[in-house]
């Protein structure tokens, strides 16, 4: 009998988010809506903007920094999830692997929107299983802030900027922290949801006539807001049946956090109790590909995600995309503590 492939083996964690903090206050001063808004209709009260100037692969080194140090495992691969690339070209994870010491590693990103922690799951596991890589870094990392448009009180006031990192090892698909199976899916039918039009291969930046709204990110918030929900709730149960488990003994859902209410709707369609739904997107918004990791790193330091606990994980995002996969939650060590920062690895 020939062996099994690997299992993809999450043996680190670790996140940041960039030291500005903008409450909704803040966002109260400069366009029309309020803190009472925001807090009630979002779950937010404060989100990271990076500064100008640094970049996603500067939010990236650090996550990546800190699930090395809390994995302790060589790593042969880097994949960065990400939608907003330092640049058009190169591509953010070659940066990020010669700033960590691992130059010389395969390396390149994933984009599928707040879709892409879990897409890039299921890519880095696939390496895994086929032999092609034995560890791997991969980091969801997104400077969102940058994109949003200061005329568009409905999108701006919930995103937030912040990158998480898990390292993925071979192992076997019996063991703590083994990736299940994933479900994947899109329908692109429903592109127009979510856009950034401008500056692609379409609507080039140099083009003119350009209207200027098109180099901001831009939604249609309520019906992306019920497909997040009913698509995160069918990934769930497909993962939770691939894993032999039935929704009640799920511990712990971590899914994609654009808004508190879609979190606590995806609990309810599955008849889970929300405070089973981890969630910090009060103090860090929706921070796209990097929403999940930090609410993972976040759960971690506070104890509410413990070894043995069934976790389903699920996202949502534009394109539209989708997925979830299921994992029993391993023994991890956080990141060395001497390391500066993060609130969220090292509260
Ligand atoms: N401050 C104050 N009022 C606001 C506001 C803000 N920031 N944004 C919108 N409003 C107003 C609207 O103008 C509208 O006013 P009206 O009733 O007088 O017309 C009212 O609030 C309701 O707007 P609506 O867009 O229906 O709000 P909502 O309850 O759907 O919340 C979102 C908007 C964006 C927070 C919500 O739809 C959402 O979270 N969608 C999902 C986003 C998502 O999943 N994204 C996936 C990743 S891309």
């Amino acid at each position: 009998m020939t062996d099994p492939a690997p299992a993809a083996v999450i043996a680190g964690v670790g996140a940041w988010v960039p030291p500005r903090v903008v409450t909704n206050d803040d966002l109260a001063a400069r366009m029309d809506t309020s803190d009472e808004w925001i807090r009630t209709r979002t779950g937010i009260r404060s989100r990271h903007f990076a500064e100008p100037g640094t970049a996603t692969s500067d939010l990236a080194v650090e996550a990546g920094r800190r699930a090395l140090a809390s994995a302790d495992v060589h790593v042969d691969t880097v994949v960065v999830a990400t939608i907003t690339p330092d640049q058009q070209l190169p591509h953010t994870a070659p940066l990020v692997a010669e700033r960590l010491g691992l130059g010389g590693a395969a390396a390149f990103d994933v984009s599928a929107a707040c879709s892409g922690f879990v897409y890039g799951l299921a890519v880095c596991a696939g390496l895994i299983a086929a032999g092609t890589s034995r560890a791997v870094l991969f980091i969801g990392a997104d400077t969102f802030s940058t994109t949003l448009n200061p005329d568009d009180r409905t999108s701006a006031v919930i995103f937030g900027d912040g990158a998480g990192a898990v390292v993925l090892r071979a192992g076997n698909a019996a063991e703590p922290g083994a990736l299940g199976t994933f479900d994947l899916g899109s329908d692109g039918g429903q592109w127009e949801l979510a856009t950034i039009r401008g500056g692609g291969s379409r609507q080039r930046l140099a083009a003119a006539p350009f209207d200027p709204a098109d180099e901001y990110f831009a939604m249609e918030g309520k019906a992306m807001f019920k497909q997040a929900a009913l698509r995160m709730a069918d990934s769930a149960r497909i993962v939770a049946k691939h894993a032999g488990w039935r929704i009640e003994d799920v511990d712990r859902i971590v899914s994609h956090q654009a808004n508190l209410r879609i979190v606590e709707q995806v609990a309810y369609e599955l008849g889970v109790p929300a405070a089973h739904c981890l969630s910090n997107i009060d103090s860090v918004g929706n921070t796209v590909a990097a929403s999940i990791p930090l609410a993972m790193a976040d759960a971690v330091a506070k104890g509410d995600l413990r070894p043995g606990h069934r976790v389903l994980v699920l996202a949502f995002g534009g394109g539209l995309t989708w997925g979830g996969t299921a994992v029993r939650w391993p023994s991890l060590r956080l990141a060395d503590p001497t390391l500066p920062n993060t609130r969220s690895a090292n509260p």
